[in-house]
């Protein structure tokens, strides 16, 4: 393997320099970290998994005009994206109670929304990701009043879309965690979805069941955490060829 300039490694994805200006390679591993890196593990095919499931899903959401940075796969545990300077905010949508909404205002889990409720995270390991309000981030110019609109904007239209997507293939979208970043054409800034959409920064559970098949299993200790994934994939249509033992796949770096 050539090697290649290591951008930014996070806790589940590492970025190198592209092939061309203005490109980036997001690798995804399978490492796996909860409660702000404090809980550490391996999904065996996370990495994957994740990486097919977030191809088809921001394929689709370009599909119906929600800009992303997501170029194409290159193969089982990289895709080619735009390079955006990331907005050091995370976006999280919520339609049903769960995880920190519950805790917080003691609703109990599985709870209805009465509508959809967007919340900021300011995006910082050292504070624990300090939840944020709009006055916030605009005042300390994380991001400016246009972008936030943007960035909302964008965020419903991926609920909307996604909640009937899941919803097609029996899975209820409790609440995700979105990235934007803003990407420069020419002399034109827009604000992009960036990152990833996978069961790592999603809620999704079973219509009829309300089994949780995300990354809740991992954090909750609940066990069959590979199988999850999979079954997302498998729901999707996406199951790399071979099935589950395909899943682990070539590992290009280390
Ligand atoms: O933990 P909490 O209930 O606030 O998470 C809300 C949603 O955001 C969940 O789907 C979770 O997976 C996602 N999230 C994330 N990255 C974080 C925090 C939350 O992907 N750092």
């Amino acid at each position: 393997m050539t090697r290649r300039r290591r951008i930014y490694e996070g806790k589940a994805k590492v970025l190198f320099e592209g092939p061309e200006p203005g490109t980036l390679v997001q690798y995804f591993k399978d490492d796996a970290t909860a409660f702000n890196n404090q809980k550490k593990g391996v999904i065996t095919g996370k990495g994957v998994l994740n990486n097919r499931i977030s191809e088809y899903l921001m394929s689709r959401l370009s599909e119906i005009g929600v800009p992303t940075h997501f170029m194409r796969r290159l193969n089982m545990r990289e895709q080619l994206v735009r390079e955006v300077e990331i907005i050091p905010i995370e976006v999280v949508v919520r339609n049903v109670a769960a995880g920190s909404l519950s805790r917080r205002f003691g609703i109990p889990e599985g709870t209805p929304l009465p509508r959809s409720i967007i919340e900021y995270y300011y995006k910082s390991d050292e504070l624990n990701d300090p939840m944020v309000s709009e006055e916030h981030i605009t005042a300390f110019g994380w991001a400016g009043p246009q972008d936030l609109d943007d960035m909302v904007a964008l965020s419903l239209r991926v609920n909307d879309y996604l909640s009937g997507l899941f919803l097609g293939i029996g899975l209820k979208l409790v609440d995700f965690k979105l990235e934007f970043g803003r990407l420069w054409e020419n002399e034109e800034m827009r604000i992009v979805l960036a990152d990833e959409i996978s069961p790592d920064n999603c809620r999704l559970w079973d219509v009829k069941t309300n089994e949780k098949l995300d990354k809740d299993r991992f954090r909750q200790d609940l066990g069959r955490v590979e199988e999850a994934y999979q079954e997302v994939a498998r729901r999707l249509g996406i199951l790399p060829e071979g099935g589950p033992s395909d899943v682990k796949g070539p590992k290009t770096i280390q």
